[in-house]
C-alpha cells in the first residue's frame, strides 16, 4: 500500500466553521488522496481549545495552543487554517505568513480588496501558500455544471441566473459583539453569505473565471436594520456577452432546503438544489425541445452529487496538493481572483452604503 501525503493542519479558532472544517478533514472516505491531520488548535484559551478538541476532534491528539501566536511558532505545523471573524483574517493571515505558515483563510477572505491585496503582497515575498477557503468553488458538483454550461453547451448560451442566500439571524438580541452585529467584525449579509451569489454567478455566466475573468458592471442596493446590512440585491452585468446576474443575500430569512440558483439559456435552463447557498447537492437540466406544436421543456435531466459529511475535504485536499507541491497559489482560487470578488463587494458596499471602521 502507497502512503499518502501527509499535511499536519493548525486551526485558528474554534467556533462554528472551525468545528465544520475539523469534522470533515479526517472523515473517512473512499479514493482519499491525503492525509490530513490535525495537529494544532489555536484558541483564545487553553480550555476552550481543550472543549473543542474534545466535542470536535475525538480521533485526534491535537496540542491545544492559548494563544495564536503559540500556534503561528508551533514548527510541527504546515498550514493554517484561519476561522475567525473576517476583521482578523488581513491581521492574522499576515501574522501567519511572517512565521514561514501555509495560509487557508476561510471567506469573505478580508473586509476590503485593499486589505486582501496587502496579504498577497506579504505572501509573495516570503513565497509562502495562500488560498482563500471558499469551498464551494472545490465540489465535484460544480466542476460538472461549468462543463455542461461552458463546454457542453446544454442550455446553449447562458443570458441571465438568478442566485440567492437567506439567513435567519435574530441580530437585535445578539450581544453588540457579535460577528452578525458589530461593523468592527465585519457585520452584513454580503460579506457572510452574498459572497456565494456572487460566485455562483461569477461561476455559470464567465466562462474564463478563475485565471482570465472579466470585471461585470454592477448595480447594487443595500437595506438596513440600525447601521448594519440585512439585504442586499446586486445585478452583475457581462459587458462582453450582456450576461445578467441578479444575486441577493439576506439576514432576514432562510427559505430551507430547495433551488438556490437558476441559470437560463436560450436552449434550456439549469437548476440548481441545495440545503443553502453554500450546499449544493444536485442540479436539473431542463433543455427546450422543439416540436411542431412549439416549444417546450423536456422533463429534467437530474444530476446528484451525494457527499460524505459536508464537503469541506474538497478544498482541504486540494489545498494540501498545491502545499506538497510548492506552489504559492491555488488553480481554483488564485489571488487575482480573490480580489476581484473583493473589488465586486468593495463596489456593492459603496453603492449600497456599507462601510466599515476600516475602509
Ligand atoms: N465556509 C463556510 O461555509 C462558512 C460558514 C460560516 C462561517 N464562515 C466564515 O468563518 C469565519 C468565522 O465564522 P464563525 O461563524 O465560525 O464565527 P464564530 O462561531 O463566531 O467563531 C469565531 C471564532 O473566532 C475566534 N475569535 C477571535 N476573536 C474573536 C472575536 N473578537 N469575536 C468572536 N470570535 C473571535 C473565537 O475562537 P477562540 O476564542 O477559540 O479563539 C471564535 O470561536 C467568518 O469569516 C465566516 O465568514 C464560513
Amino acid at each position: 500500500m502507497t502512503e499518502l501525503p501527509t499535511v499536519r493542519w493548525g486551526i485558528l479558532g474554534t467556533g462554528m466553521i472551525s468545528s465544520w472544517f475539523v469534522e470533515d478533514l479526517v472523515i473517512e472516505r473512499p479514493g482519499a488522496k491525503i492525509n490530513h491531520i490535525i495537529q494544532a488548535i489555536g484558541s483564545s484559551s487553553i480550555e476552550k481549545g481543550g472543549n473543542f478538541v474534545a466535542k470536535h476532534c475525538p480521533h485526534s491528539s491535537p496540542t491545544v495552543h492559548g494563544s495564536y501566536e503559540d500556534l503561528f511558532n508551533d514548527d510541527t505545523v504546515d498550514m493554517v487554517y484561519i476561522g475567525v471573524p473576517h476583521a482578523f483574517h488581513e491581521k492574522f493571515c499576515l501574522d501567519a505568513i511572517n512565521a514561514g505558515k501555509a495560509v487557508f483563510c476561510e471567506k469573505p477572505f478580508t473586509l476590503n480588496a485593499k486589505q486582501a491585496a496587502n496579504v498577497f503582497e506579504a505572501a509573495k515575498e516570503k513565497g509562502v501558500y495562500v488560498q482563500e477557503a471558499m469551498w464551494l468553488r472545490h465540489r465535484p458538483l460544480v466542476h460538472k455544471l461549468r462543463s455542461l454550461i461552458h463546454e457542453e453547451k446544454v442550455i446553449g448560451e447562458p443570458f441571465r441566473m438568478f442566485a440567492d442566500f437567506g439567513l435567519d439571524v435574530d441580530i437585535r438580541n445578539l450581544p453588540s459583539t457579535s460577528r452578525y452585529r458589530s461593523l468592527d467584525l465585519g457585520a452584513g449579509s454580503l460579506l457572510d453569505v452574498g459572497v456565494y451569489s456572487i460566485t455562483w454567478a461569477i461561476l455559470t455566466l464567465d466562462p474564463h473565471s478563475p485565471s482570465k475573468s472579466e470585471m461585470p458592471d454592477i448595480l447594487a442596493t443595500q437595506s438596513f436594520q440600525g447601521n448594519i446590512e440585512v439585504t442586499s440585491s446586486v445585478i452583475l452585468k457581462y459587458a462582453s456577452s450582456g450576461r445578467q446576474a441578479i444575486v441577493t443575500s439576506t439576514t432576514n430569512i432562510n427559505h430551507g432546503p430547495g433551488i438556490i440558483a437558476r441559470i437560463d439559456g436560450d436552449e434550456g435552463y439549469i437548476e440548481i438544489e441545495g440545503r443553502g447557498g453554500s450546499i449544493p447537492h444536485s442540479f436539473t437540466v431542463y433543455k427546450k425541445s422543439h416540436t411542431d406544436s412549439g416549444r417546450k421543456y423536456a422533463a429534467g435531466e437530474k444530476y446528484d452529487f451525494p457527499e460524505v459529511g459536508l464537503g469541506f475535504y474538497h478544498e482541504a485536499d486540494n489545498a494540501a496538493l498545491d502545499y506538497i507541491a510548492g506552489r504559492t497559489e491555488g488553480a481554483i482560487m488564485p489571488w487575482e481572483e480573490t480580489i476581484r470578488v473583493m473589488r465586486i463587494m468593495d463596489e456593492v458596499r459603496r453603492q449600497g452604503g456599507t462601510r466599515f471602521p476600516v475602509d
